[in-house]
């Protein structure tokens, strides 16, 4: 098999194909063996989603924020995502640094906002303990009562923080892969787009009553278009043309081309566009997948971030985030509403069934999930997700059994 590193026109080419192949056919490809069901208590055992928090949660690099979050030398954010709050900050040489937020004396929050600019030094209100910018320790208050030889000053722990373009991702594992190789399978394919210069245009939340693995699951398939969003989804993207690319560490692709080839979003007329872009974003919905939990569909004009996360084993987060190409000084377009809005509606047709989804996977009736030749990208995510736990950790009933190893790219 011929390795691609990059987007190029003749591999666009081929990906066109692999669209009209899939449109084509009336079976699974010969030789696609079926997938064994995935086990029900992934879903629902309290066990298995604590081994899940200790290691997805984590061990792999997960999404923190955009540059745009940080606009001067001080600003920061706190991301809540992880074992423990971590304040993510741009330092006096514009470099971004993360470090838990827990003051090295007694343990109080170093920063009490969720977002703001610290002054030239942080300060912890429980005793004055201070750092700078890079969370080194600047000294402690009342020094002569400390009776070592030298005060105590240690700098807040650091948390690793790495950027893809303008987007932040932070690892709380230090033995972990750099983010750039974590993301080189599927960020090869991305690198023609002019990445850095994207803006972060909006940010909304929803917090929904399930498990986060439900709608994990929902967004890495396109089999459910033509009953959940007959009027949105389903009437732009054809989803039986729909071609699946599995990459290493768990990501993937899921391309489905638009009804018309000519088809543009009316709602983004007058928008600016990425250069660079081919086919594959112009006549396309090109849906990236980071692991664990980032849905990344892109069209010229921007791109929304679709992040979801596990609050408890019955609770999750989901957040949407928009990008788009510098549209230069002044408001953003004021068609950015509309747009917004229409994304948010296709959003709420998926949890408006994952809800009720958690009920009655709750039940004697579900038994196990089977996932066809299309859905296999949600196979591979739960392969993912093992081989994260690591296989030996989960128990064997609720294993999945590795099964598509020869399809990954
Ligand atoms: S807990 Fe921060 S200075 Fe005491
Ligand atoms: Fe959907």
């Amino acid at each position: 098999m011929t390795i691609h590193t990059a987007m190029t026109p003749s591999l666009a080419a081929q990906w066109v194909r692999r669209c009209a192949a899939e449109r084509s056919r009336t079976a699974p490809p010969p030789g696609f063996a079926p997938l064994p069901d995935l086990p029900p208590g992934r879903y629902l055992d309290a066990d298995f989603f604590a081994l899940e928090r200790a290691t997805i949660w984590r061990t792999t690099w997960l999404y923190a924020g955009h540059i745009d979050q940080l606009p001067e030398p001080g600003s920061y954010f706190v991301w809540s995502h992880g074992s423990a709050p971590v304040v993510v900050m741009r330092d006096d040489d514009h470099c971004v640094n993360a470090f838990y937020n827990t003051c090295r004396h007694r343990g109080a929050p170093v920063v009490r906002q969720a977002a703001g600019r610290a002054g030239g030094a942080l300060v912890c209100g429980y005793h004055g303990w201070s750092y700078d910018r890079q969370g080194r320790s600047l000294g402690v208050t009342d020094a002569r009562d400390w009776t070592t030889t030298a005060p105590p000053c240690r700098d807040l722990v650091r948390v690793r923080c790495e950027r893809f373009g303008n987007w932040l991702f932070v690892c709380e594992d230090p033995n972990a892969q750099s983010l750039a190789d974590f993301l080189a399978p599927m960020a090869r394919f991305l690198r023609h787009l002019p990445l850095e210069e994207l803006r972060l245009v909006d940010r909304c939340h929803f917090e929904v009553a399930c498990n986060a693995k439900v709608l994990i699951d929902n967004f890495l398939e396109a089999y459910h278009f033509k009953l959940l969003h007959p009027r949105t989804s389903d009437r732009i993207f054809d989803n039986l043309a729909t071609s699946i690319h599995l990459w290493r560490n768990g990501h993937s692709l899921m391309l489905s081309p638009n009804r018309r080839a000519d088809w543009v979003d009316p709602g983004t007329h007058g928008m600016p566009v990425m250069a660079n872009t081919t086919a594959i974003e112009r006549a396309h919905n090109p849906s990236y997948s980071i692991f664990p939990n980032l849905i990344l569909p892109i069209a010229p004009s921007g791109m929304p971030f679709v992040t979801v996360w596990p609050k408890t084993l019955r609770s999750s987060v989901l957040e949407v985030l928009w990008f788009a190409p510098d549209w230069g000084g002044g408001p953003r377009d004021p068609l950015w509403e509309t747009r917004i809005a229409n994304f948010a509606r296709i959003v709420e047709e998926d949890i408006q069934f994952a809800e009720p989804m958690q009920a009655t996977i709750e039940s004697p009736g579900f038994c196990g999930v089977p996932l066809n030749y299309q859905e296999r990208r949600v196979y591979h995510w739960h392969e993912e997700l093992d081989r994260c736990i690591g296989v030996a950790r989960v128990p064997a009933a609720l294993r999945v059994t590795p099964r598509l190893g020869s399809y990954v790219e």
